[in-house]
């Protein structure tokens, strides 16, 4: 029979890989304690409204990559292509507005998107996701991508780009955008298919299309920050004043538009040249008409989300990011030596230490390289021998040591080994 596979774009995550997720999702939870970042968890599953009203009909992702299905119920569901408009949902849903001024929230898991599987994009992919619900004070956005890359270097990227724009407001965009469209409209057999459609939906997406002709057009367009409104002006100054007093090094791309609907203002991304195409490490920015939009009071927001893949990616290969290895390895001689040491072992974990212990008939020899591929800090040998006399070796792997522990008490076995213990 054919084996069954996983979905195109769907990885596994494998064991020998979660150290990693582990160590950046560690980090992440300490480094947003610090900054007063609760976390909130939200479905997987979302009505398909929410994504079309909140993303936008025109983005690529409403347009062309959600997972959407009609539910046996008659609604149309989908499976969530991004976390913000889901955080949004519940803070209105919940009504934590009334609890606090700002809400700084975030959350972490898959999304899904359609898109083409390449080097760093999955179908199924995470992300670090991150809202600071409440304030429009640009010194909001500072901290915000201040604490992004401080998070970014606490796990230890390098070459990291943080480039900014901003894009203006509900008063000012739309000029701008009538000033795009008419710039364009003449240049519309440069443009590949999919940006003359966009000319007539959503022209801001044309500055993201990666085609030759469409990007040669685009060079000479108008730029969002000539016709931001003086308040958007002003908060977008506010912003990089403070960035500056943080020490936090960015560079102003105008070009720089975003691929969701809601974005206001402050927009950022993080890029790094060690990713090839597939470059953006962490997108995000400021949308405060979200909240109005999903149906609830005008507060305005900011936030970004990392991919996590990408992210994790970037961690050298070669490092050991897992501090947790086994405390003892039982290497048994015997079916009664496996006997003794199933309850010995299982008692021991039981107590809080790691213990690992040998099923099959191996050699003894044999035993001994797993114990140390396994990387444990002893090895305790029991055969029939050590049963009758009720003593048995336990051996230091690092210095070879050796000293006869007493089988009667795994109390006593269970101390020593926490004595020597430095890595929990
Ligand atoms: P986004 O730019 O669509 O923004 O995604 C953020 C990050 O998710 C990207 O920079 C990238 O690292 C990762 N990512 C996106 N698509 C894929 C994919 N197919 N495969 C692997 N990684 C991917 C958002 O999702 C916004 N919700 C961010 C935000 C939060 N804005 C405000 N708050």
């Amino acid at each position: 029979m054919a084996s069954i596979t996983s979905v195109r774009g769907f990885k596994d995550i494998l064991p020998e890989e979660m150290s990693k997720w582990h160590y950046v999702e560690e980090i992440a939870r300490r480094v947003f304690s610090h900054f007063g970042v609760k976390e909130i968890r939200v479905p997987l599953l979302e009505k398909t409204e929410l994504f079309k009203r909140g993303i936008g009909e025109a983005t690529d992702i409403v347009e062309k990559e959600m997972y959407t299905f009609l539910d046996r119920g008659g609604d149309y569901l989908t499976l969530r292509p991004e976390a913000t408009a889901s955080v949004i949902r519940a803070y209105l849903e919940h009504h934590l507005y009334a609890k606090e001024p700002l809400s700084k929230l975030y959350t972490m898991g898959p999304m899904f998107r359609r898109e083409r599987p390449q080097k760093g994009r999955f179908r199924q992919f995470h992300q670090i996701n991150v809202e600071f619900l409440g304030l429009s004070d640009p010194r909001i956005d500072s901290e915000l991508i201040f604490m992004l890359i401080h998070f970014l270097y606490a796990v230890g990227l390098k070459d990291l780009t943080l480039e900014i724009n901003s894009l203006g407001c509900p008063l000012c965009r739309p000029a701008f955008r009538d000033r795009l469209t008419s710039f364009l409209k003449d240049k519309e057999n440069a443009l590949c298919e999919d940006c003359r459609r966009r000319l007539g939906t959503n022209p801001l997406r044309i500055f993201d299309c990666k085609q030759e002709g469409c990007r040669e057009t685009i060079a000479g367009a108008p730029l969002i920050l000539d016709y931001i409104c003086d308040d958007c002006d002003s908060h977008f100054k506010e912003v990089q004043r403070n960035l500056d007093a943080l020490n936090t090094p960015y560079r102003v791309n105008r070009q720089m538009v975003r691929g969701l609907d809601y974005y206001t203002r402050t927009a950022f991304e993080v890029t790094t040249s060690a990713l090839g195409a597939q470059n953006a490490v962490t997108g995000g920015g400021r949308y405060d008409g979200l909240a109005k939009l999903l149906g609830g009071p005008d507060i305005p927001g900011i936030g970004f989300a990392i991919g996590v893949e990408r992210l994790i990616s970037m961690l050298p290969a070669d490092e050991n990011f897992s501090n947790v290895s086994p405390d003892l390895f039982i290497a048994t001689l015997g079916e009664k030596a496996r006997d003794f040491a199933y309850g010995l072992s299982n008692r021991l974990r039981a107590s809080g230490l790691i213990a690992e212990m040998e099923f099959s008939d191996k050699g003894l020899k044999n035993q001994m390289k797993r114990a140390n591929k396994l990387g444990c800090r002893y090895t305790l040998i029991i055969g029939e021998n050590e049963l009758e006399t009720g003593k048995a070796p336990l051996r230091h792997m690092d210095g070879g040591e050796q000293e006869d522990v007493a089988l009667s008490s795994p109390q006593d076995l269970a101390a020593i080994l926490k004595a020597g213990k430095t890595d929990t």
